[in-house]
């Protein structure tokens, strides 16, 4: 379901100008933005780092700003289509007066044209939209169309942790990572049967989990470019 504009939302949003990016190329046709580069400069966006973080599909961003303040050495960026759960996002993470955060308004279609060759260190797809309708698998976060841009910005060998409620979505990915070369390891179907240590709850875990629903986990390995591999 599509949730109603915030109000005010675009004063919200320039209230937090050093936190948030709005990525809308002019070139409306995704494929053809593609193939434009448009690639940020991330010391210019965070400053020295160790290595980036990014979650695609942050949503309110509670999981992403409690990795960034336990991890200060890194930096992270949190990727959403929707404004209003940006704003709530910037607002945790200015609160917590986190400086290795940042946030991006834009479609994960499109981070290949941002995000350099070779800048990512991990990914975490936290209970991303499973698009159930066959109609609409394009739009899995899995897909192998994504899978294959991930292989454009990630070092080869990042971990992408998945963590999903939706167990038909959850073998979908796994058999996605498997014909798209991604190593799979510490597959799980039940991640709160034994919680890991250390462990930090998404909102929707945290609603899932509360309701006794078994929470699948995955890491795949982003395998290295067809033609580096060569
Ligand atoms: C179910 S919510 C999960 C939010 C959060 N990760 C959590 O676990 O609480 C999925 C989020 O993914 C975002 N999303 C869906 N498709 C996307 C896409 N193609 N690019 C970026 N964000 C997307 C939605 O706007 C939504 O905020």
């Amino acid at each position: 379901m599509r949730s109603r504009r915030k109000r005010n939302l675009d004063g919200q949003l320039a209230l937090y100008g050093d936190l948030l990016t709005v990525w809308e190329p002019e070139e409306k046709n995704w494929e053809r933005a593609l193939e434009i580069p448009a690639y940020v400069s991330l010391p210019e966006l965070f400053g020295a780092f160790d290595a980036l973080e990014l979650e695609i599909g942050c949503g309110r961003g509670a999981f992403l700003c409690e990795l960034a303040r336990r991890n200060p050495e890194k930096a992270f960026l949190g990727v959403d289509v929707n404004k209003n759960v940006l704003v709530e996002a910037c607002k945790k993470a200015r609160n917590a007066r986190l400086s290795n955060i940042r946030f991006w308004n834009c479609a994960a279609e499109l981070l290949p044209r941002y995000l350099p060759p070779n800048s990512v260190s991990k990914i975490y797809l936290n209970f991303s939209c499973p698009f159930p309708k066959a109609p609409y698998a394009k739009r899995r976060l899995t897909h192998p169309r994504f899978l294959e841009s991930y292989t454009r910005f990630c070092v080869p060998g990042a971990p992408i942790c998945q963590r999903t409620d939706n167990r038909s979505f959850f073998d979908y990915s796994l058999e996605q990572y498997a014909a798209c070369g991604y190593e799979t390891k510490a597959v799980t179907f039940d991640l709160h049967d034994k919680t890991p240590e250390n462990h930090i709850m998404t909102e929707y875990e945290s609603k899932f989990v509360s309701l006794g629903l078994p929470i699948c986990y995955a890491e795949a390995r982003v395998p290295a470019r067809k033609e580096e591999a060569l």
